[in-house]
């Protein structure tokens, strides 16, 4: 591993001249976008963040106060496997790609680009955090998350510098020249143009649109294009830190509102100046159904020709399947016909978009059911829920038509009637706002969240971690 290059890496950049001229041309657009579009207002103090120095499973993270534009931003792919194989497809068993197949050129270089502007996308919707965090732990997490989403672009640049040409230097540059929500230059999905300008936006985000990140790129770690599979699996390790954020965070919300209910006759928390459960709910039916839309179509030429390249598999495609080719089964789904819904059979890889949806449902409810029992241990009876995923849908089969939270079809005044009660209104917004207290000392919390159980890496909550 190379840290001490401009670049830090783990590919022997400095063996290939032209690539890393390639890339030392494209660092200081990458530090002028992180200048103008990072964290505000937070670019010079002191972040106790941690590095990637190795890409071992077993400490591979540094962790130091650092200044976010001095993080070693660099390009780590896990090792090669020494005879890889294409695990999946109708190359199944032949020689994984070490460069990119011509035939499959397009396809390759479009999954990348929309994994890739996924990365900088959330570091601008999330930019005006710091402003209002409810504490140097939260605060700290967020830079983490940050820094570790720039370098994920880093990861996918690399691919594109590497092995695209051209082309792929004039996509790294686009990449850097979108912007979440620019009317005239928006991220390539939706997701990543939506507004997250409260810690309540940033925990649902992390929860659930980093998640939809998780079972992205595990499904790309199993690429048979064998430098694209080694950078997922090194991003998965980081992936797995923001979604941890997400997750307890939520928990964490969810706890001071159930023990604020029980200090109020009424369980209103609001004259406490808590998160009411019913605003989390929206929230959760908000990203949710959002990041439900990340994964595609669920009937999609694109998946089933993704799979037959042997481009993206299945989510654990080694660990939980053995028939690597799929060529055969089908998968039966819900459609609306003629007005109603109905069940559909789909052969199995025109629907490998909704397996993988699947999947990330499952792992979604294993955080509902953590946040409820902090409910439950707190004493009270009402339970969060996912929304049904045909709910609030703007790509795929159910785009254009409307559905309840239970996933039944409704008209469209039914729903925008009672739209004020599934989504966040602006009220909603307004009051989570109005709880947007910067907590900034040692040790202290925001009345509307709960401190976490432990710190970051053997420190406790009262800690520095980020020196203002
Ligand atoms: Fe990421
Ligand atoms: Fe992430």
């Amino acid at each position: 591993m190379d840290l001490n290059e401009r670049i830090p890496n783990n590919v022997n950049l400095s063996e290939d001249k032209r690539l890393q001229r390639a890339l030392e041309k494209w660092l200081p657009n990458f530090l002028s976008w992180w200048h103008d579009m990072g964290p505000e207002g937070f670019q010079q103090k002191d972040v106790w963040l941690r590095t990637a120095i190795d890409v071992g499973s077993e400490g591979w993270a540094h962790f130091d106060y650092v200044k976010m534009p001095e993080y070693r931003w660099g390009i780590f792919l896990e090792p090669a496997a020494p005879d890889a194989k294409v695990g999946f497809g109708d190359n199944y068993g032949a020689p994984a790609y070490q460069e990119v197949p011509g035939e499959f050129r397009n396809a390759l270089r479009r999954i990348i680009v929309t994994q890739g502007d996924t990365e900088p996308a959330s570091v601008e919707q999330q930019r005006r955090l710091g402003a209002t965090c409810p504490s140097l732990y939260d605060l700290r997490n967020l830079f983490q998350v940050n820094v570790e989403e720039g370098r994920h672009l880093w990861a996918m640049v690399y691919l594109l510098h590497g092995y695209f040409g051209r082309d792929g230097r004039d996509e790294a540059d686009a990449l850097l020249e979108r912007r979440s929500g620019n009317p005239d230059k928006p991220r390539i999905l939706e997701a990543f143009n939506q507004p997250c300008d409260d810690w309540l936006n940033f925990f649902a985000f992390t929860m659930f649109t980093d998640r939809d990140g998780k079972y992205q790129l595990s499904a790309l770690a199993e690429s048979g294009f064998e430098p694209l599979a080694r950078t997922c699996r090194f991003m998965l390790t980081e992936e797995a830190h923001h979604m941890f954020v997400g997750d307890t965070g939520l928990s964490r919300v969810v706890k001071r509102t159930a023990q604020l209910m029980k200090q109020n006759p009424n369980e209103d928390v609001r004259e406490l100046g808590g998160i009411p459960l019913d605003i989390i709910q929206k929230y959760i039916n908000f990203w949710f159904s959002y990041s439900l839309d990340l994964f595609g179509g669920e009937i999609s030429s694109n998946s089933a020709d993704f799979f037959a390249a042997g481009l993206k598999g299945r989510f654990k495609e080694q660990e939980q399947y053995t028939d690597h080719v799929a060529a055969e089964g089908s998968f039966t789904m819900m459609v609306v016909e003629d007005g109603q819904l109905a069940s559909r059979e789909v052969p199995l890889r025109n629907a490998l978009n909704e397996v993988l949806r699947g999947e990330y449902v499952k792992d979604c409810e294993k955080g509902l059911a953590r946040w409820n029992k902090a409910l439950a241990d707190e004493g009270l009876n009402q339970r969060l829920y996912l929304p049904n995923i045909r709910f609030h849908r703007h790509v795929g089969e159910y785009a254009g038509h409307y559905f309840d939270i239970g996933g039944n079809l409704i008209s469209q005044d039914e729903f925008e009637a009672k739209k004020p009660e599934w989504l966040p209104k602006i009220e909603d917004r307004e009051y989570v706002r109005s709880l947007m207290k910067p907590v900034t000392e040692v040790g202290k919390i925001a009345n509307w969240m709960a401190p976490p159980a432990t710190g970051i890496k053997g420190k406790p909550f009262e800690f520095e971690y980020v020196r203002l």
